[in-house]
Parts: structure tokens; sequence; C-alpha cells
């Protein structure tokens, strides 16, 4: 999708759509009564027959509206307008893409941008559609058959282009908002590819061809860790989960350092078990196929990498990320087993199946070296995440109260929201081990939480917080696939420590 800025007397311009929004009780917004008034009243007309009551989620094609040039009015149900928020305004963008997707409205010009949305401004507005529109039209067909074909027929319909009105003196701050939101667009659209992509594709090594072409094109540095390196840095916890599988495990390491030298880095850590299939402590067989996507945490710092190197930050950002899968094997890891991380403490393996923690810390004590400002970890951690915030919230854990609050913050403004969680010193004891030095399970009760007490374990040097996105990283269902959360939450989290 090509996306431009407009402004000026557009409504004589010539497209194949043009969107328009009408709040409940059929309130017409100031450009739907513009082309109101254009047509004579005939949009006021066609709303009084009922047929498009306001509502969110809600619209009316119309063809051929007399005094309009263009050929088709997309009328978008808006919701109330008194309560005009950043919510209703992104349904109204969601709600207007798919509702043409299957259309042949190729040029199409959005008066969306032009309605007042509390506490937002044109930038944000911009960002925010354009963003919206690239996520509602993304489409994953890497591994289906007749790949050409299908591309052929589908590339012509639904909108091919996007003009988005602005008001003359906002014209500035839309074309910042696009920027942001088409950069936006290609690290989330990078994120979920790599989620959805199958494991036997998806495989340590492909991340790691990933991120090293990813540093190609922007030109920033990778490393990648192999076994051995590893062994040598005495990375036994995550060579312990690593060894039941045919894949070798790849530790990779990004650096964008386009801060002062001064800047301490902000490190992403993010868990790419490439397929989790519990290890001996092995997964019931339903719905298995979903841990694919256990490489989630991985594909944020991926997707992240791409935005902010398509932003150009100035800021210093490191991403580690450890890969492997787990696998059953007559060489894997046994429940009973005691693994040494490379901070030095003993590890009690009592469920093969808790292995994103064992793989995290060995990367969080890793992070040490860098020095960084803050660390965060971003993984598909825990099942009782998902009982816990549902698929709404990310569960947020931090040792610092401000940086959780900077990362709320930043959940709230890109409408990819965090809730935070608590990190008591009374849940720590839960994770005793008789025999090692912290056993890698709680227990049943406060499952996300005892996950993310045994990460801090290895944190303490540093601020960190911990993102546990099991719930907000890929949806299930009829819908399945990758959601690209939370490199929203973390684009506008770096993005507000370069501001
Ligand atoms: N990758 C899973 C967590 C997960 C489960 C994410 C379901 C999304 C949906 C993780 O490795 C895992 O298996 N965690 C266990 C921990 C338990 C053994 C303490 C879990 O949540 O059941
Ligand atoms: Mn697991
Ligand atoms: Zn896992």
């Amino acid at each position: 999708m090509e996306f431009s800025i407009k402004t000026g007397n557009v409504e004589k311009q010539h497209h194949d759509c043009v969107i328009a929004g009408v709040y409940e009780s059929q309130q017409l917004s100031a450009s739907a009564k513009k082309l109101d008034k254009l047509s004579d009243g005939y949009i006021s007309r066609v709303l009084a027959h009922g047929d498009l009551d306001g509502k969110p989620e809600t619209f009316l094609l119309l063809h051929q509206v007399p005094g309009v040039a263009s050929d088709r009015v997309l009328l978008v149900g808006l919701g109330k307008e008194d309560t005009f928020d950043d919510k209703q305004y992104s349904k109204a963008v969601r709600t207007s893409v798919k509702a043409l997707a299957k259309s042949n409205a190729a040029n199409t010009l959005t008066y969306l941008t032009d309605l007042p949305v509390k506490a937002r401004d044109t930038r944000w507005k911009t960002a925010r559609l354009i963003e919206l529109a690239i996520d509602a039209s993304y489409q994953f067909d890497a591994v289906k058959r007749k790949k050409e074909a299908k591309e052929t027929q589908d590339a012509k319909k639904g909108i091919q282009a996007l003009a988005v009105f602005v008001r003359e003196p906002d014209e500035q701050q839309a074309n910042a908002g696009l920027a942001d939101g088409k950069a936006l667009g290609l690290g989330v659209s990078l994120t979920k590819d790599l989620g959805n992509l199958p494991p036997n594709v998806c495989t340590p090594t492909y991340l790691a061809l990933q991120a090293k072409a990813l540093a190609d094109t922007y030109g920033f540095k990778v490393e990648v860790l192999e076994r051995e390196d590893m062994a040598k840095l005495g990375m036994g916890s995550f060579l312990g989960v690593a060894q039941g599988s045919e894949q070798p495990p790849k530790l990779i390491v990004l650096q964008h350092l386009k801060g002062k030298k001064t800047q301490k880095p902000v490190v992403l850590v993010g868990k790419g078990i490439t397929f989790d299939t519990g290890g001996i402590s092995l997964k019931p067989g339903a719905e298995m196929d979903e841990m694919k996507y256990d490489m989630c945490g991985a594909a944020t710092v991926l997707g992240t990498f791409k935005t902010l190197a398509e932003m150009d930050l100035p800021l210093n950002v490191v991403g580690i990320i450890p890969a492997c899968e787990n696998m059953p094997d007559g060489r894997a890891t046994r429940p009973g087993d005691v693994l040494t991380s490379m901070s030095g403490l003993t590890i009690e393996v009592l469920n093969t199946d808790a292995e994103g923690r064992l793989i995290l810390c060995d990367a969080l004590t890793y992070a040490e070296r860098f020095e960084p400002g803050a660390v965060v970890d971003i993984a598909t951690l825990t099942g009782a995440c998902v009982i816990a915030l549902g698929h709404h919230a990310t569960g947020l854990f931090s040792n610092n109260d401000g940086l959780a609050k900077e990362l709320q913050q930043a959940g709230e403004t890109a409408l990819d929201r965090a809730w935070h969680m608590p990190l008591w010193d009374e849940y720590q004891p839960l994770l005793d081990s008789n025999f090692a030095d912290i056993a890698n399970i709680g227990g049943r009760a406060a499952g996300s939480i005892t996950a993310a007490c045994f990460l801090s374990r290895f944190a303490k040097k540093y601020d960190w917080a911990h993102l546990d996105i099991a719930g907000t990283a890929w949806k299930s269902g009829k819908e399945k696939g990758g959601t690209g959360r939370p490199v929203p939450l973390l684009t506008e989290f770096l993005a507000a420590r370069a501001r």
C-alpha cells in the first residue's frame, strides 16, 4: 500500500473512494457534512433510510453520489461524538480498511484523520492510521501453493494507494506521522511473518540469517554466537535446553548504536524458542502447533530493530536473542537434572517445559557486558499469564517502578497495553530447591509471577523489566496468526526516550 498526505480542496479530485465518518445517531462529521453539501443532501436522505446508525464497526458503501467527483463514498460508524477517543478512532480506521478489502477501490482518500480525537494530535492520528492500514491489510501466504497466481489476483483488490487528508497547517505533522506509521507497520509485519512461518522453516539458524539480513540492509552490527562460544561462556542453562534438538542453538546479538557514546544502551532480550514441545515434560497434543509462536519475543526484537532503523532513532539499543528448540530426545535434559547457569547459580530443572526462563537467564547475564541503562526482556513465557490477563494486556514485571511506568505509559500511547504485575519478595521462596540454588518452577499458584521471580535472580545488576506476551503475541481460532505485539509498545518506549 502506498501512502500520501493531501491538503486543500480535495473534494474536487477524483478517487475510487473517499472515506468519511458518521457519529452515532447519524451525526455527520465535518467532512461528511462537506460531502453531503456537495451532494445536495443526498447523503442525509440515504441515512434517513436508517441503514447506518453510526455505531462503531458499521459502514455503508455508496456509489455514484451526485455532486461528488469520486466513484464511491464509504461512510464509517464512529460511535459517540462527545467521547470520541483513540480507541474509537482506531476501530473506525480498521473498519474502513477492512470494508474495502475486497473492493476495486484502489485509489482511496480518507478524511478520518480530520476527526478530532481526545488528547491526540495529527502526527499520532496519521501514524496510527498508517499503522492500522498496514495491519488490517496484512496477508501471509509465504507457504501457500500457487503463490504467484494468488498474488496477481489479490494484488488488484483493496486499497492500493491511500491518500490521507489533513488541514494545511497540519501537513508537516502529518508527514512525520506518515513516516512513523510506515516504520512501525514494517516492523510489525516482520514480527508477524516470523511468528507465522512454520517451525521447520523458522529455525534458530533462520532467525540468525534474518538478523544478518536486517543488519546488512540497515548497516547495524550483528554477531551470532555458536554452541562452542556459549559453552566457553558457561551458558549451561541455555545449552541444557538446546541439547535435545538437532537444530544448532544460536545467540544472536544486534547493536544499533546511534546515540551518544556516553549513553547507556537499552538492551532488548527476546525468547527465541522456535518450537516448544515441552521436552521430556511433553506438552499435550491439542494445539501444540501454536508453540511455533514461542519465538515471538525474538521476532519482536527483530521487528523493533527494523522499525528503529527505519526511524533512525538516535539511541543505543542492543538486541539479544537466545534461539533454540525445546525437544524430547535421548540427549534431552531430564526433570531432576541440575544445570549451571552463566551466572554461576545452579538450577534444578523440575519441569523441562519451563524452558523459556532457562534460556533467558543466560542471555540476561550476557547483557551485563553492555552496561545497560535498562534491560527489557520479551517472552511468551507462561500459560498462567494468559489465565491472569487474557489476550488484551501484556504482563509487565519490573525491579524498578519508574521503568515499569515508562513501559506502561508507552503501551497506553501506542494502544498496545501492558499491566503492571507484582514481583514481591514474598513470592521468591516458591522457587526454593532441595538440591540446587534455585528450581525452575514454583508450583501452580501465581505461575507468571514465579517465572518473573526466576528471571529477576539474574537481573540484579541493572534496571530490568519483563514482558510476558503469551496472551498478546498471537491469536488462536479462526484468525490464528501473529499480532506483531508488543512492537508498537517498545517502539513508543524507545521513541519517548529519544525525545
Ligand atoms: N511457551 C510456554 C508458555 C505458553 C503456554 C505460552 C501457552 C503461550 C501459551 C512455556 O515455555 C511453558 O511451557 N510454560 C509452562 C510453565 C510451567 C511448566 C511452569 C506453562 O505455562 O505451562
Ligand atoms: Mn515450555
Ligand atoms: Zn516456551
